[in-house]
């Protein structure tokens, strides 16, 4: 069975092409490289010993995705193909309206002509908008506020609609919690373009050296220790999500939505300490005014996956800082490597 994977040289695609070619799924990979480097696909192939293809191809460029489906037979499609940060989404809406939904649509219409029926799509926890109570159910209300957020809020409704249309769609929409961590093997991990938007690279990158200090936001909220409390998941458990929703949808049609997140709710302090404890250093930081935009708890009720994925995650806080840690120092500089220690 041959799995598409939009998006398979980013972080959480990289990860997941290797949990479905250890599954045993033939996988190509589509990716315009716009925040990855083709070297990752290079790693994935040395940590699990397979091929896999890859095309250089942007969602938007119809005519070179249907070149795509063309040459290969594709049974289902992993869509994570999109832009994914939230404070240059409100810069730049127009560039994520255009890449995230006419990506999107594109790969859909391409998917109806080839007979193409089976999507997973990464949707996100950013999707309850600011929850009157935790954990969160996939029942609770939605909304969005920025325009990121509203990509994933369309693209639901979308695909929505899509299976109204016609029952032939398979669809499932995983909603992701904060997605940290790196492979045990240290070669692939997050590796994001600048300086960083997420709390968890910003902490690697300070105890690596690269950045000076973390600015926590905020430690006045309504929550234990006053920082924000979020649902950190590592990012293997995360992939071997995928690998289950890719089962699920070849015995179960119809459209459904999961959150993938593991239960608990960890505070920026609990964080820097599982981390200092990882890397062994102290991670220096300053208290600074909330970010704009931020909730105080967010994290999910992960149930519903775990009776209908017959998923649940299974590595605790301790092993997403150290895998992390791992890829960090391993790899100051990310795929831009100094150091090979292949
Ligand atoms: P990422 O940026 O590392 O990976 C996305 C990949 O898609 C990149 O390799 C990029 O080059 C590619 N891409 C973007 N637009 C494209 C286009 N038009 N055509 C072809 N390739 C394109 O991000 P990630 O963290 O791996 O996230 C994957 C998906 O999960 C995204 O849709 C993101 O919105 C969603 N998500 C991420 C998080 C998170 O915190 N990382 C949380 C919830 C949801
Ligand atoms: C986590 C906690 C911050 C940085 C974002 C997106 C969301 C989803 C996941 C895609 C918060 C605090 C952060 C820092 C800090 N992505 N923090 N200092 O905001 O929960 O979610 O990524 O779908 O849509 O919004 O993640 O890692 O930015 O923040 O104190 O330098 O860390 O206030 O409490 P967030 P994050």
């Amino acid at each position: 069975m041959t799995i598409l994977v939009t998006g398979g040289a980013g972080y959480i695609g990289s990860h997941t092409c290797v949990e479905l070619l250890n599954t045993g799924y033939d996988v190509v990979v589509v990716d315009n490289l716009c925040n990855s480097k083709e070297e990752v696909l290079h790693r994935v192939k040395k940590i699990t010993g397979k091929e896999l293809k890859f095309y250089k191809v942007d969602l938007v460029n119809k005519a070179e995705l249907t070149e795509v489906f063309r040459k290969e037979k594709i049974d289902a499609v992993i869509h994570f193909a999109g832009l994914k940060a939230v404070g240059e989404s409100v810069s730049k809406p127009l560039e994520y309206y255009y890449n995230n939904i006419t990506g999107t649509l594109i790969l859909c219409e391409v998917m109806m002509e080839f007979g193409v029926y089976n999507i997973v799509f990464s949707s996100s926890a950013t999707v309850y908008g600011n929850p009157a109570t935790v954990p969160i159910r996939e029942d609770f209300p939605l909304s969005a506020t920025n325009p990121y957020g509203r990509t994933k809020l369309m693209l639901e409704e979308i695909f929505r609609d899509l299976y109204q249309s016609d029952r032939r769609w398979n669809i499932v929409m995983l909603r992701y919690f904060n997605p940290i961590g790196a492979h045990k093997t240290g070669l692939i991990g997050e590796d994001p373009k600048g300086i960083p938007n997420n709390i968890a690279p910003y902490i690697t990158q300070v105890a690596v050296g690269k950045l000076d200090i973390l600015g926590v936001f905020g430690d006045d909220y309504d929550t234990p220790d006053g920082s924000g409390v979020r649902d950190y998941i590592h990012v293997v458990d995360l992939s071997i999500g995928h690998v289950k929703a890719i089962e699920h949808i070849q015995h179960n049609p119809g459209i459904v939505v999961y959150n993938l997140g593991t239960g608990k709710g960890y505070s920026v302090f609990d964080l820097i300490k599982a981390f200092s404890k990882a890397c062994r250093k102290d991670i220096p930081y300053v208290i600074k005014p909330r970010r704009v935009g931020d909730i105080a708890a967010c994290y999910a009720e992960p149930s519903l996956a775990r009776k209908e994925l017959h998923w649940s995650a299974q590595r605790d806080l301790d092993e997403m800082c150290e895998d992390a840690w791992r890829w960090q120092s391993n790899y100051p500089n990310g795929y831009q490597n100094d150091k090979e220690i292949l």
